[in-house]
């Protein structure tokens, strides 16, 4: 037995590989606040066992704000010794990732400068950084319809909405916004400063072929959880029920309100954890060069 909180026996054992982690085992993190319910640890720690690769992905729990941020990487890249080789980021530390691996001199990729967060950190042996992003890049790989062309209504603008955005828009998608706070929504359409990306307007809604959410609406544990994000928003049940693809951010729980309303109406889903996988399994073949069995890891999330 362990304590309220601890990691059980059977977890550091089979999950975390306790009693055969060795002095030089590369260590991978998850950094986020809270991370609860993450995934990270389950697909990646199974992906270092399967290729046979000397490391281990732990969860990393960092305070929000720059400082815990900075603080904390600072210390762990100190010590050579930790052996600290890549990271996941969430929220709310995305911004932070790619800040401080710009103020540290690493590289920034493009899709990342784009998008103005990094949800991976990649660690060279000899510490170089490297900050990504596989959010984009997996959104456009699942959305289940060519971008091209195609009219989103996308729902909120945080930092999973900036991430949509840019790749969509490069993909030539036409993206209108829809979001509670009107300031938010203004500030992102500006800052993406691109034709394809507008307003949503509620008074002049029309079909889309893609309704996505990146709100937290709906989500356990989140603010709303019981909440239907597109109702939240005002656009009307029919944009849902006609639209050809609802995508859904949220991966807990597997059927958010949006999910089951848009199933009730026969509409193609695509739920949080195809995108989860997506963006996973870009971060493994990057830290690792490797190619992980999603068929596996889609198994073990299931
Ligand atoms: P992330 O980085 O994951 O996108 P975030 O920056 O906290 O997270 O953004 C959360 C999004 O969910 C925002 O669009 C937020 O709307 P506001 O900008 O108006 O805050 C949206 N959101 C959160 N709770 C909501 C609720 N109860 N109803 C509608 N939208 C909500």
């Amino acid at each position: 037995e362990t304590a309220e909180g601890q990691c059980d026996v059977t977890t550091l054992v089979q999950r975390y590989r306790f009693g055969s982690l060795q002095p030089d085992t590369m260590v991978y993190g998850i950094i986020g606040w809270p991370i609860t319910h993450r995934l990270s640890p389950v697909v990646h720690n199974e992906g270092f066992r399967a290729a046979d690769i000397d490391a281990v992905l732990l969860p990393l729990p960092v305070l929000q704000g720059w400082e815990s941020f900075k603080a904390t990487m600072s210390v762990l890249l100190a010590d050579p010794e930790f052996n600290l080789r890549g990271l996941c980021v969430t929220v709310p530390h995305k911004e932070h990732a790619l800040r401080f691996v710009r103020e540290a001199g690493g590289e920034v990729s493009d899709i990342a400068e784009r998008v103005g967060a990094a949800n991976t950190i990649i660690i060279g042996p000899d510490g170089a950084l490297t900050a990504d992003n596989t959010d984009a890049p997996a959104i456009i790989e699942t959305l289940g319809c060519d971008p091209s062309g195609s009219r989103i209504a996308l729902l909120g603008a945080g930092g999973a909405a900036r991430a949509a955005i840019a790749s969509l828009v490069e993909a030539g998608a036409r993206v209108d916004v829809f979001n509670r706070g009107a300031e938010r929504a203004t500030a992102l359409v500006e800052a993406m400063d691109n034709p394809m990306c507008t307003l949503g307007d509620l008074d002049e809604v029309s079909g889309y072929d893609v309704v996505l959410n990146t709100t937290s609406v709906g989500m356990e544990g989140g603010p709303d959880p019981d909440g239907n994000a597109a109702e939240e928003l005002g656009l009307p049940d029919w944009v849902v029920e006609e639209a050809g693809v609802v995508y859904e951010c949220v991966y807990a729980p597997r059927q958010t309100p949006l999910v089951q309303a848009a199933l009730a109406a026969g509409t193609t889903v695509v739920t949080g954890e195809a995108m989860f996988l997506a963006q996973a399994v870009r971060q493994f073949r990057m830290w690792t060069g490797c190619e992980p069995s999603s068929d596996r890891w889609r198994q073990l999330i299931d």
